[in-house]
């Protein structure tokens, strides 16, 4: 998982400059010094801060902070000089004495190149509709080179100047959404200009590209999660139409952040029904997103309206659709998705964790005996919550 280092003032500076660089780009579209690419205001500049290089370089990160604090109080410098008349000159020395004395960081590490769509926010919002457009997608133009099942091993990749990287590690969580979408459009080439992997703005429009980026994302957790036991990217929970009882029907994506959700892929008799628990929501996920018929115990309970989240939820599972009957995810109060259990287990317990952050807050942590392992699983879930780093920045 990459949650960033727990330097709480590296946080607050990768915070800090992500929202300086969104403000100016929202300042040039307005005074429309930049125009859209893609529907999205564009990134006017050849170059943005490398988030991700100061996430790892903490001298240039600390650099970065000492710099900006100089510059802070240099301009604190110029403002008490233009007041204070009798001691301008004192003031402006300060001031210039200030920049020059600050500890500037190389522009070649601090800066790296940026495409027009840098910056831009998928605007599909991980729903279950685009996962499975994305895969349809993803089978016809992608498997070829990246495999079906995103390790790059497509019966296309021994033949290419430069073999496709795994989706199933923490590339696609790294990188910024935006850039994975201009590397999709315009193709990507290397150090001499030769073509490494195929340009598809002509076969792919926005919306389809979009599509194929979650996919692959929610492909890679699959992969991950029957190989390995973890999600190397977390995961929000997928949007969908939630049908509670007799209500018309909300998005998932309204109530990512408010409580924790329990998600149960459900088939079967009645009597097999989980139980509600007051820690969580519970939605369940029916073959055909009908809300089941006949069942009191369930009446008021919430069902995802869409046949399509049940492949999703497979997906992400790493598991065939027709074996997804008793799997159950848990997705953490930021709307995170952490934890799944296979069906025929009967306890959750802290295994389950496959989007764990590594930073237990041990003060924390569970450690009183005799708590059950779905106590357990929640305060660790609590304990660990997700910071989710793309480009370096956290989002
Ligand atoms: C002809 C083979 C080929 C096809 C087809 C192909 N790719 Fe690639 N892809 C590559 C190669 C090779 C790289 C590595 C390029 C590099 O690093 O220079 C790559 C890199 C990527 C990356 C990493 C981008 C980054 O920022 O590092 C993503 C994401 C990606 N491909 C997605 C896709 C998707 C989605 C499709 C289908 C729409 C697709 N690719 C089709 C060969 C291919």
């Amino acid at each position: 998982m990459n949650g960033p280092p727990a330097q709480a003032w590296l946080n607050t500076l990768l915070t800090l400059l992500q929202d300086g660089q969104l403000a100016l780009l929202r300042l040039w579209h307005v005074l429309h010094l930049s125009g859209d690419a893609h529907g999205q205001p564009a990134w006017p500049w050849a170059r943005r801060i490398a988030g991700e290089t100061l996430l790892i370089d903490l001298g240039l990160a600390r650099q970065v902070a000492w710099s900006l604090a100089a510059i802070s109080v240099a301009l604190a410098c110029l403002a008490v000089a233009s007041i204070w008349r009798g001691k301008r000159l004192t003031w402006l020395a300060a001031a210039a004495l200030t920049l020059i004395l600050a500890p500037w960081p190389s522009p070649a590490l601090l800066f790296t190149p940026a495409a027009p769509t840098s910056f831009h926010r998928s605007p599909t919002r991980f729903s279950t509709d685009s996962i499975a457009h994305g895969a349809r997608l993803y089978a016809q133009h992608c498997t070829a080179c990246h495999g079906e099942d995103g390790r790059g091993e497509g019966p296309l990749a021994a033949g290419l100047l430069r073999w496709p990287p795994t989706f199933v590690g923490p590339l696609l969580g790294r990188r910024a959404d935006g850039d994975l979408f201009w590397h999709i459009a315009n193709g990507m080439r290397d150090s001499d200009g030769r073509q490494t992997m195929p340009a598809f703005s002509r076969k792919l429009d926005d919306a389809d590209t979009w599509a194929v980026i979650e996919y692959t994302k929610a492909l890679a957790a699959g992969t991950a999660a029957s190989t390995f036991g973890t999600w190397p990217i977390p995961m929000r929970l997928f949007d969908v139409t939630v049908r509670c009882g007799q209500d018309g029907g909300r998005a998932m994506a309204d109530w990512r952040g408010h409580q924790r959700v329990r998600v149960v892929a459900f088939e079967g008799d009645a009597g097999g029904l989980p139980l509600e628990d007051p820690r969580f929501l519970t939605l369940l996920l029916t073959r055909d997103g009908k809300p089941l018929v006949n069942v009191p115990q369930f009446r008021a309970g919430c069902v995802a309206a869409s046949p399509l989240a049940w492949d999703a939820y497979a997906r992400i599972a790493g598991i065939a659709p027709n074996r997804l009957a008793g799997t159950e995810f848990l997705a953490d109060r930021g709307g995170w998705l952490r934890a799944r259990s296979l069906p025929g287990r009967d306890a959750w317990g802290t295994a389950d964790l496959l989007c764990s952050t590594g930073q237990v807050n041990k003060d924390r942590g569970p450690t009183s005996p005799g708590t059950d392992g779905l106590t357990s699983l929640l305060l660790r879930m609590d304990a660990e919550p997700v910071r989710f780093v793309q480009g370096g920045f956290i989002h």
